[in-house]
């Protein structure tokens, strides 16, 4: 019932309370002034509870006729639960997906064709790109089934059903005790659910748990394995603002393509083949051209990737302290080297243009989510939130008996467990991410296989290199090594560095001496023959039995499996016996918070399973004296444009229909809208979502945060967390106007 604006307003009650008390030099026994203080923002909590409900929140669409129907129609939703998730009719979760595995998508018509986010369809319309059929550069659409490109590995999952399997995950499982071993019991007890749950049909079936444990469901999935590329914008509009505009707001990003589900004659999942035939949905979305208006009721249903909203302030103060800062500082570094180079030349920029928004996609975020949790002052936040808790349990016996330890015991295991989380990302973030280092791990392919190998074995590794380098600049990835070597030498502890003196010439051996550094770094990038195309064909071309010896010799190779070898030694099996302690912490918090507020509603956090957000168009103060409208036209394409800057450089197309005014019917009061944003609880994986209005009709999908928001997978704060959508009739406007591909919309439905 309750959410997190309301545990704010408790927070904030507790503060202003206590400083009324330090002003009025009110001398009360701390004691005596919690338990007033709990009273009064008891009170004041049950007052604002009935009108005051913030939009957080991922809800199950099994359990919306529970605990979100009533609240949604509250707020202007006008269908049913049953209307979302349904296993008696087809409902929305029938024209919902996973699609690659990592984002979401949504069924536009009753021929199989689906709308997601350009970024998502990313790697597919690369895949099919070429210098003669650009089709990154200057879009594509299918002007026939026939002309629609299969797309080897992609597959789309649809939710058959779910279920609450609790029960039975737990089945003879004890409540505590060793982690490891309980685990194996839990996962015994799922093989058997799963196989049970699939028998003699097609589907998949998934497990996942909830509430760290203390509830799972059971999920079962249908998968199709033939979906073709259909259309995309050019990048120029898919991409548009790139990553200069990327997680910010105001937003021109016409970020989305278009696919198709084949099946096979009999509506069934298949392999790809020419036979097979455009699938028929149970379900697809109508199209809304109504647009959106502030307060207008907006609910995303897709598939949110990971939050943790319920972190104790140990683990958030990690967080922002000690693991984001040095996060940051990392892919800085390297985005300012790549950045620098791709400056230079043309050919470096398109070679590291994917490596490049990788990198800064979560750089980018990361620095919104610390900047979001410091304004939150989210650690004391949640110190404020556990004082609370502690007081609850310590009014009872029993409570204290089960629950008394745990906060204890966070702080205790946080203590030493920082230290260690900290070696872990900053050697995933510093070392494993280097090119040469990865380029040393497919190499270890073959200096496994040893002396056993089959030339296939050396084919499949050429065939990788080949694709390793046709995006590799060694000058570049020079400097980024010998950034990034120097930031871990004197960063991080000499315990999780390894002994550099057993592969470091000792001509070189005191990195941190820029001299030595630089030396090493020369010899490493010159010695390291497979790092050199032509070098390593060539050693291909006569690759022989003892070869693979050469490979393990190579100074980058050395490097690589010495880092190795200190991180399985001096850091993984640490923080695996942490992982597994918290874990047990967790669950046993997470009950105690549930049992704490048994009146409020509390909703899982994120897992990559489906889920409802609902909440409003808003728009929003990122600052003081600042206020953003909840929408943006493309007369705010025109004003970014610019042939200099390579995120903002708008086609001459869309120039044109701009200068004539040639909407057709997508305007709103002669302005074009392209995107907007709501108070929908969001994160990675909701991309490609579809966001629908009170009607349940497709007004948007969803792409981004605001920057300002981006905490809201730690502390979602409603003034400032803003899902930002596509707004759909700027897709049907390029779709029709821009590219003259109006055929596809003849398939959807489009009510005005
Ligand atoms: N920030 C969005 C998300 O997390 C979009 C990322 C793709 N765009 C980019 N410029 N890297 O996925
Ligand atoms: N851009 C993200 C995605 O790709 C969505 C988000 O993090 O808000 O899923």
């Amino acid at each position: 019932m309750t959410s997190k604006i309301v545990k704010l307003l408790e927070i904030q009650t507790i503060y202003i309370l206590f400083r009324i008390f330090e002003q009025n030099y009110i001398q009360i026994k701390i004691q005596i002034m919690f338990k007033k203080i709990t009273i009064l923002s008891l009170m004041f909590i049950v007052l604002i509870n009935s009108y005051l409900r913030a939009d957080e929140g991922m809800w199950i669409p099994l359990l919306l006729q529970k605990y979100n129907i009533e609240d949604m129609q509250k707020k202007g939703f006008k269908l049913t639960a049953e209307d979302i998730y349904s296993i008696n009719q087809a409902s929305m979760k029938d024209a919902v997906m996973i699609f690659d595995g990592g984002c979401t998508a949504e069924l536009i018509s009753d021929k199989g064709l689906i709308i997601t986010n350009h970024h998502c369809g990313f790697s597919q319309i690369q895949d099919h790109s070429s210098l003669e059929n650009d089709y990154l550069t200057d879009g594509f659409w299918a002007a026939s089934h026939d002309e629609e490109l299969p797309n080897k590995g992609l597959t789309v999952t649809f939710l058959v059903r779910m279920e609450d399997v609790t029960a039975q995950v737990l089945a003879g499982v004890a409540d505590d005790g060793e982690e490891s071993v309980r685990q194996a019991a839990i996962d015994k007890n799922i093989e058997k659910i799963k196989e049970e749950a699939v028998k003699g049909t097609h589907y998949q079936a998934k497990v996942k748990a909830f509430f760290y444990g203390n509830q799972y469901f059971l999920f079962v999935q249908e998968e199709f394995l033939d979906v073709r590329f259909v259309g995309a914008p050019p990048s120029a509009i898919g991409k548009f603002g790139g990553d200069t505009d990327n997680w910010m707001w105001p937003r021109h990003t016409g970020d989305f393509s278009l696919f198709r589900i084949y099946a096979d004659k009999d509506n069934k999942p298949a392999e790809y083949s020419e036979n097979n035939v455009p699938f028929t949905p149970k379900k697809h979305f109508t199209i809304s051209m109504k647009g959106t208006q502030p307060g207008d009721f907006t609910m995303v249903f897709g598939y949110p990737g990971n939050t943790e909203e319920y972190l104790t302030s140990y683990a958030v103060d990690m967080i922002q302290t000690k693991i984001n800062p040095y996060r940051i500082e990392i892919r800085q570094t390297s985005i300012d080297l790549m950045l620098a180079d791709m400056e230079k030349s043309p050919a470096v920029r398109i070679q590291y243009a994917d490596k490049h928004a990788s990198v800064s996609n979560a750089w980018k975020k990361w620095i919104g989510e610390n900047n979001g949790l410091k304004r939150l002052d989210a650690v004391n936040v949640k110190k404020q939130r556990e004082a609370t808790l502690t007081q609850w349990i310590n009014q009872d016996e029993t409570r204290k008996q089960k629950y008394a330890y745990i906060l204890p015991e966070f702080e205790k295991i946080y203590a030493d467990y920082a230290q260690y989380s900290f070696a872990e990302e900053y050697f995933y973030e510093a070392i494993w991410r280097m090119e040469s280092v990865k380029m040393a791990t497919r190499m270890r392919y073959l200096v496994e296989k040893g002396s056993e190998f089959k030339p296939e074995d050396v084919e499949k590794i050429r065939t990788s290199a080949k694709n390793f380098f046709k995006d590799y600049n060694l000058e570049t990835d020079k400097k980024i090594f010998k950034a990034l070597l120097s930031l871990y030498v004197t960063n991080v502890d000499k315990r999780f560095q390894p002994e550099f003196s057993t592969f470091v010439k000792s001509k070189y051996l005191d990195l941190s001496d820029p001299k030595k550094l630089d030396a090493y770094v020369d010899f490493y990038f010159e010695k390291t023959f497979f790092l050199h195309e032509d070098q390593l064909m060539k050693f291909f071309d006569t690759y022989a039995k003892a070869d693979y010896k050469k490979l393990e010799n190579a100074p980058a190779y050395q490097f690589y499996t010495n880092f190795m070898n200190m991180y399985v030694a001096q850091i993984m099996p640490v923080v695996k016996s942490y992982d597994q302690k918290i874990a047990n912490l967790n669950r046993f918090y997470m009950r105690a918070l549930m049992e704490a507020d048994s009146a409020k509603i509390f909703y899982p956090d994120a897992n990559f399973t489906l889920r409802v957000t609902y909440g409003k168009v808003a728009d929003y103060e990122p600052k003081d004296g600042i206020k953003y409208k909840h929408y943006t036209t493309v007369d705010g394409i025109i004003e970014k444009d610019n042939p200099d800057i390579y995120d903002y450089r708008v086609p001459q197309r869309l120039k044109d229909l701009y200068a004539a005014k040639d909407y057709g019917d997508y305007a709103e009061n002669g302005e074009l809208h392209t995107c907007f944003i709501a108070t929908n609880h969001t994160t990675g994986g909701n991309s490609g979502s579809p966001v629908l209005n009170a009607n349940g009709e497709l007004i948007g999908v969803n792409f981004d945060r605001c920057w300002e928001g981006t905490m809201s997978d730690i502390m979602y704060d409603p003034a400032q967390c803003r899902n930002i959508s596509l707004d759909i009739r700027y897709a049907l406007f390029l779709i029709d106007k821009f590219a003259g591909a109006s055929y596809l919309l003849d398939e959807m439905i489009i009510v005005k």
